[in-house]
This record gives structure tokens, sequence and C-alpha cells, in this order.
């Protein structure tokens, strides 16, 4: 089957790892759910930086110390754009979706008090739950739950019925990283809003697949992470809006992070520096604005496009395999498909498909509740990017039916 989108035997040509042998096979890629591949478009940026222009940033006059300024301050601008926020110092540059997150929940443990609501979805990967978990027992806050249905979609009607105005934060990630939904955040916020709560959207598995406006969605925090958008792993940026960015206190103590220091008293700089104490993954933010150049130069709207359809190919052709079930049938889905076999584990198919050169990921995928609820001990996750193909996804089905057929 071809696509229309774009020229996906030339995209591939920019992965060098693409063209690798696992076990004697050609790479079969196909866990970038948890990390996407690195474009030679990227690495080089890496290669650039280091041979050319590494430099501590924010604090020379040399040369070398102004073009890395320029350059890292250049990718904070890239990712403002690409997810249209409003300033460029609403753009916190951290070490991924983890820390953005850790970062908004320790500031606001002086805002909420014993009683207050906090809500986060059933579908929350761990980082999103024991987070907020941590920050009820510093605050005597209780933590509620935005049930999900079979299909993998959220049931709002609780959580509208148990909005009040003790609610006063709601988390929920944008997609859902073990069943690949897309949340409907927009009403999400807008009805949180309706009762003064200030809203963080986990956008780690989002932001491959959809360029978030955040303007448009009016979302208080939102957090993505490098690794995943074909930049390197360490790296990632936590949105948060002016007004609360102001508000929250700063996260970590240090260098970069102050106005002035004495023994009596500091003042804390400005944004974004107040939230970005030490010296940061200067080459990491540099990539991760190449990655987005790179994503960009492809067109966000040509790989959603195009990932549907590969979706919908690769659905199609595990379902025909007897025994699969698919969990995550959300009517909004990104490329991802979370599946068993009728009575084999997870781990077994895993460990055949590697054999066969094909990388999947199994377990739990961090969002244990998840497959608490289905009542499994974890699934077998094949996470699909634009640089895969029709075909690879025929090969993977023949390598899972391979599998059932050695494991029954
Ligand atoms: N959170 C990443 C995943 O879903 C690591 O695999």
């Amino acid at each position: 089957m071809e696509t229309t989108a774009f020229d996906v035997s030339k995209i591939r040509n920019d992965f060098p790892i693409l063209s690798r042998e696992v076990n004697g096979q050609p790479l079969l890629y196909l866990d970038n759910a948890a990390t996407s591949q690195t474009p030679q478009q990227v690495i080089d940026a890496i290669v650039d930086y280091y041979s050319r222009y590494n430099a501590n940033i924010h604090r020379g006059v040399h040369t070398l110390s102004q073009e890395a300024t320029d350059a890292y301050e250049k990718a904070r601008v890239k990712i403002q754009k690409h997810f249209n926020a409003a300033k460029p110092y609403e753009i916190i540059m951290t070490s991924g979706t983890t820390h953005g997150i850790n970062l908004v929940a320790q500031g606001f443990t002086a805002f909420l008090a014993e009683g207050d609501d906090i809500w986060v979805s059933a579908m929350e990967h761990h980082s999103n739950i024991v987070p907020w978990q941590m920050l009820c027992e510093r605050t005597g806050a209780r933590l509620r739950v935005i049930p999900m249905d079979q299909k993998g979609e959220l049931q709002l009607q609780p959580f509208l019925d148990g909005l009040s105005p003790k609610t006063k934060l709601v988390f929920c990630n944008h997609v859902s990283n073990a069943l690949g939904t897309v949340n409907p955040i927009k009403a999400i916020i807008e009805v949180a809003h309706g009762v003064g709560a200030a809203v963080l959207i986990d956008g780690a598995q989002a932001a491959p697949h959809i360029a978030a406006d955040l303007q448009a969605l009016d979302v208080d925090f939102y957090t993505v992470s490098a690794h995943k958008l074909c930049g390197p792993t360490g790296v990632g940026a936590l949105y948060g809006k002016e007004e609360w960015l102001e508000k929250l206190p700063p996260y970590q103590g240090g260098g970069e992070m102050i106005e002035t220091v004495s023994f009596e008293k500091t003042t804390y700089a400005g944004l974004p520096h107040k939230f970005e104490a030490g010296t940061p993954n200067i080459c990491g933010g540099i990539a991760f604005g190449a990655a987005l150049d790179y994503l960009n130069g492809i067109g966000m709207e040509k790989i959603a496009a195009y990932e549907k359809e590969l979706l919908e190919y690769a659905t199609a052709a595990l379902e025909r395999i007897p025994g699969m079930q698919i969990y995550g049938q959300a009517r909004e889905k990104t490329s991802v498909i979370s599946f068993n076999l009728e009575g084999i584990h997870p781990y077994d198919v895993g460990t055949l498909l590697d054999k066969m050169g094909i990388a999947v990921r199994t377990g739990h995928h961090c969002a244990q509740p998840i497959m608490d609820f289905y009542g499994i001990p974890g699934t077998v996750r094949a996470s699909f990017s634009f640089y895969n193909t029709f075909q690879e996804a025929d090969r993977l089905a023949a390598g899972v039916e391979k599998a059932r057929m050695m494991l029954s």
C-alpha cells in the first residue's frame, strides 16, 4: 500500500539506525512511544555543537558562550512557536516530562490545603500519578480519578459531578502512552477553569503526533520530552502560563536562577531562569530545536495523516490473527496498538519478536492502573512513527502470527 502523504523511503534515509540489523534481520523499530529515533539532521546539530561552539551559556562574554547562548535561546523560541505559546519565557527547559510535572507538583505545595481535590485521569503514566500522590501527602489534598471505560475512553460524568470550588488541580495526558487514546483535553480544561482549577496536560505522547496549540487550548501547564520528538534524551520543556509561573516558587536553588545572592537574602531571576538552576543540557536543547525544525520540514499535519492510515492498516492486519485482543479502541487514537494473544504472556511475544528483529515494548508501560483495570499483567505495545511503513505493519503481523504458532 502506498501513501500520498509523503515519500517515506526518502524520510527513512534520514535515520541511520533504520538500516541496521538486529538478530540477523533488518531492524523493525516499533517502540516509538518509548523513544523515537534520531534523524541525521539532529545528529549533525549535536556534532556541530560539540565540534564548534561548546560553552556554558548566559555566563560568558566570550564568543563561544555567546554563540551557544544564542543557539539555546533560539531553540526555546522554536519550541514556543511550535506549540504556539504566547511568550518564549513561558517555556521552561527541563530534563523531560517527568521533571516538568515534578516542578509543578512541588510548586503547588504552598497553594493546597486539607480537603482540596486533585483530579487525575485513570489512564495516566506513573509520572503523572506519583508526584500528585506525594503532593497530597504533603498537603492533605485528596486524589480523585476520572474513570475510563473498556474502549479506553475517559468517562467525564463522575468528574463533572465531582467538580467543586475545592477542585484545585486537574491532570490528564493528552494521549495515553499505553492505549494511544487522544483525550478530550479542551473540554477538561474548560470545565476545570469553570471552578477555578489549574490544569496540567502531559503532552509527552501527543507531541510526536499533534502540535498542540497551547493558546487555543488555554491550558495552564503542558509538558513534553524531546526524545519522543526525534530529539535527544534528557531534555524537554514545560510550558506554563506566565501568571502561574510568576506565582510558583522556584523548584531548585542554584546558579543561573538568581538575581542577587548574599548570606542575608537572595532574590530570584525572572522567567524562565527562575526555574532553570544549574548548567542545563545545552546541546540537548539546541538539538531539540533541530528536531522540531526537522518535523516541521515534513509537516505535522502530513505526519498525522500518514500515521492514521498506518494505524488503521496495522490494526486490521493484527485483528486477523486468531486470539488477538487489542486494548484501547478509542474513537480518536494515535498510532499505538496495545495487544495480547489469548493465553500467551506478552513478554514471550516480545522476546520472540525481538529474535525476528522487531522491537516492541512489553509490560505495564508505567501505567499499572490501566493494566489493573483490564485485569492483565501487561500488553505488547507496537507504536508506529511516520518513518514506519505499511510493509513493516505486514511484517509485524506475520511476526506476531509466527509467535502465536510457536507459543500455542
Ligand atoms: N513513557 C514511555 C513509554 O510509554 C517510556 O514507553
